[in-house]
């Protein structure tokens, strides 16, 4: 007790890193339970700034434990490279630890996750091409290999020649690709099994066991609402469950557990990928939020679309993962637009009004957003001490957003680094 979770509230990158990072300081535990290197979480701390994709962003407090629970997808390669990049930094991973059942992004899943994407055409999802899809796809399939198995070189060995012959077969005569040498793969990720050894630990148990010692937990989430596979807009998702209660299978805890869960949003919106977003803006005020606002992907560095705040989504996220509050980012971003727009309805074809996010993207098709207007600001606020020093406009906008979205909040973000928050 307490137990936290962090969730983004629109397409990802709300800046979940740095409110987790901020809360880490208060907490004994962050855990990462679903997604994988997809993720990107950007930290700022007096300018040095981490980009991290696996591991959680607790890991700059040297005391704080960093778990990776059963419900991440992990490819082993890349989270070497991100654990050796860290300790080069100086940073200590001595507290992380990976949970058995985790499951391993295998080179077929990277190459699958590609040519997938080719095969689609014009239809592809946008994904980040790092495997997660068909990792998630084997697990439920139940021919995955987990990190159990890639730290017992006689299972792995087994496993590898098991699965790799089906998706050599899949790779080269349905999509024509390239197959792989299982016994090279074999040989590679053995070597990457004895680098994970020291950090396999049961994260369920860990977990439980630090609630039950009175520690305070944090549930970093990753990717957001909107890419739930479930409760966003299908099939332009991810393969996992990044809505609050996903945090309690990809741990292995119950949801008795959980005190406290809060959304993360930004100012504005953004998504990197395709699909829909009905209040995208293509014109110079979108351009703008991007420059300003840096809005390039962390894991892919394609360039973000962007636009207007829409409540409809983010009351989708209040009511789905049953938030307690909001932090705000990046409203610092928005300054020097005269005319600022929150969406707080959809129109649909009939003319009639939907304040709910529609099930599928047939029915949001035609959907036009309803606006609301606001007057701009001009004055920088990234070095505000306190909500109270805001503009009066800027208070404005946050009172407003929090009455169309039905939940309060509680941060407001006015610039990258760590310090700039302000906590109401
Ligand atoms: P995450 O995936 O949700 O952790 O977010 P990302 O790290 O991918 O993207 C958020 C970006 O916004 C990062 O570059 C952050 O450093 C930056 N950021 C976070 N909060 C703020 C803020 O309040 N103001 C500004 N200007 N940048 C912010
Ligand atoms: P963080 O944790 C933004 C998007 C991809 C694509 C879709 C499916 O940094 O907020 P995938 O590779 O998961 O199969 O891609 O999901 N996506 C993200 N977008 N932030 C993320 O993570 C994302 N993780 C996946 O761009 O549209
Ligand atoms: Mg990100």
């Amino acid at each position: 007790m307490p137990a936290n979770i962090v969730v983004g509230t629109q397409w990802g990158d709300e800046g979940k890193g740095k409110i987790i990072d901020i809360i880490s300081s208060r907490a004994d535990v962050v855990v990462r339970s679903q997604g994988g290197n997809n993720a990107g979480h950007t930290v700022v701390n007096n300018g040095e700034v981490y980009k991290l994709h696996l591991i959680p962003s607790g890991i700059l407090y040297k005391d704080t434990l960093c778990l990776i629970g059963a419900g991440v997808v992990l490819d082993p390669k890349d989270f070497i490279g991100e654990l050796e990049s860290l300790e080069a930094r100086g940073i200590s991973t001595a507290n992380l630890k990976i949970d058995p059942r985790a499951h391993v992004v295998m080179p077929w899943h990277i190459a699958l996750d590609g040519l997938s994407e080719a095969f689609r055409g014009g239809k592809d999802i946008g994904t980040t091409k790092r495997g997660i899809g068909p990792t998630y796809m084997d697990k439920y399939e139940r021919c995955g290999i987990r990190v159990y198995d890639l730290v017992h070189p006689e299972v792995l060995a087994e496993k590898i020649q098991a699965t790799g012959k089906l998706k050599n077969k899949i790779i080269t005569e349905v999509y024509g690709g390239e197959a792989f040498d299982l016994d090279k793969v074999t040989a590679e990720y053995t070597e990457y099994g004895k680098r994970l050894l020291p950090y396999v630990d049961d994260v369920s148990v860990l977990t439980f066991e630090a609630d039950k010692a009175g520690k305070t937990i944090m549930f970093e989430g990753a990717q957001a609402t909107l890419l739930d596979i479930d409760f966003g807009t299908y099939p332009y998702v991810t393969s996992s469950h990044p809505v609050s209660a996903g945090v309690c299978v990809g741990t292995g805890v119950g949801p008795k557990m959980i005190t406290n869960i809060i959304g993360v949003a930004k100012a504005y919106t953004t998504r990197v990928g395709k699909g829909p977003f009905p209040t995208e803006l293509d014109d110079e005020t979108g351009d703008k939020i991007r420059n300003v606002g840096g809005e390039f992907g962390t894991t892919t560095g394609r360039p973000r679309r962007t636009g207007w705040f829409d409540a409809v989504i983010v009351r989708h996220s209040v009511r789905v993962n049953g938030l307690d509050s909001l932090a705000i980012n990046k409203l610092d971003t928005l300054a020097n637009i005269p005319i600022l727009k929150i969406c707080i309805a959809y129109k649909k074809p009939d003319g009639t009004l939907t304040e709910h996010f529609p099930a599928a993207l047939e029915e949001l098709e035609g959907c036009e957003p309803v606006y609301v207007e606001f007057p701009g600001f001009t004055e920088d606020i990234s070095k505000c001490k306190s909500f109270d020093e805001l503009p009066e406009n800027c208070k404005e906008y946050i009172a407003r957003l929090e009455e169309y979205v039905g939940c309060k909040v509680s941060m407001v973000g006015i610039g990258p680094d760590r310090s700039q928050i302000l906590e109401r």
